[in-house]
């Protein structure tokens, strides 16, 4: 696709510009409406228009091309997207491994590149499981995880309100409300007063999980999993959070033994996400 992106504005654009053009872009959305955000760098910024164009004409269904302001930022883990072509009205329906998902990329975190992490995590899931997923957006795992499983029991908590919102719209879409239970706000406020223990704790936020291993270690059954996520460099992958896990199971009078732990993908030159998988026991 990126290929084409090139050759669409090879007979456009100068020579000089083509090899600057982005190799990958994220779409978002379906068939008949997506969104696609893009990296431009600022020697393009000139023609900004022409790629965007370009970008639509070669996929029919973008209906919106959103360029990159901003990394990542704050604790709904959103950036700023510029609209450059196309509609302003940017919320799609996302399909993913047989569930739909309703966003808008501008107010809420989803990445469709995550895709095969959640069958990961869904196929560790076992049938009958009680499970919890902090940090949980608009609620894409626990949606996989309740399609896949049916006598599951998934609460998924997320702070922000948006993303909450449509986590409640998806969980109807996809008919799992007999398995998901949804609620906005902190994992620190919400999960203490939750009342239950889980088989399974899934944390999917790499900027800074670790800090909520308080909150989730006194939740778990005996021999309870966690799945965490984590933020690392590329020199020393894995100590730093299997270190943050050792700490918190041995704070809450439990023993950590790591059953997994893999890289996820690249978040900058030097910065890994990592996946850490635990089962967590009494001493
Ligand atoms: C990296 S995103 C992952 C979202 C979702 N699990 C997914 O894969 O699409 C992390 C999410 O955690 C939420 N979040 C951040 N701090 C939180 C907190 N203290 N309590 C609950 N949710 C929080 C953010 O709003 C964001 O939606």
């Amino acid at each position: 696709m990126s290929h084409d992106l090139r050759a669409e504005l090879m007979e456009i654009l100068p020579e000089e510009k083509i090899p600057l053009i982005t190799r990958s872009f994220d779409i978002y959305g379906s068939k008949r409406k997506a969104v696609a955000i893009i990296e431009i760098p600022k020697e393009l910024g000139d023609v900004e228009g022409a790629i965007a164009q370009a970008l639509m004409k070669i996929n029919k269904n973008v209906k919106s091309v959103l360029v990159k302001e901003s990394g990542r930022e704050g604790a709904f883990r959103t950036r700023e997207l510029r609209l450059v072509a196309g509609a302003p009205d940017t919320e799609v329906l996302h399909r993913e491994a047989g569930c739909l998902f309703r966003l808008d990329p501008k107010t809420v975190y989803f990445s469709p590149r995550e895709s095969s992490e959640r069958d990961r995590l869904t196929a560790a899931v076992n049938e009958g499981e009680e499970v919890l997923v902090m940090f949980s957006g608009v609620c894409p795992l626990p949606i996989r995880i309740a399609k896949k499983h049916k006598r599951i029991r998934v609460t998924a908590v997320e702070l922000n309100p948006e993303a909450h919102n449509y986590a409640i719209e998806n969980i109807h879409l996809n008919r799992v409300g007999d398995r998901v239970l949804a609620l906005q706000g902190d994992v620190r406020e919400i999960c203490p007063k939750l009342g239950r223990l889980y088989d399974r704790i899934a944390m999917p936020l790499p900027k800074g999980a670790f800090r909520f291993l308080d909150v989730a270690v006194p939740l778990l059954k005996d021999e309870g999993f966690l799945h965490m996520y984590h933020w690392a460099d590329e020199n020393d992958l894995f100590s730093e959070a299997k270190g943050h896990i050792r700490g918190a199971a041995e704070a809450g009078g439990k023993v950590a033994e790591f059953v997994n732990w893999v890289r996820v993908s690249q978040y900058s030159p030097r910065t890994w996400k990592v996946r850490i998988d635990a089962r967590i026991s009494p001493l």
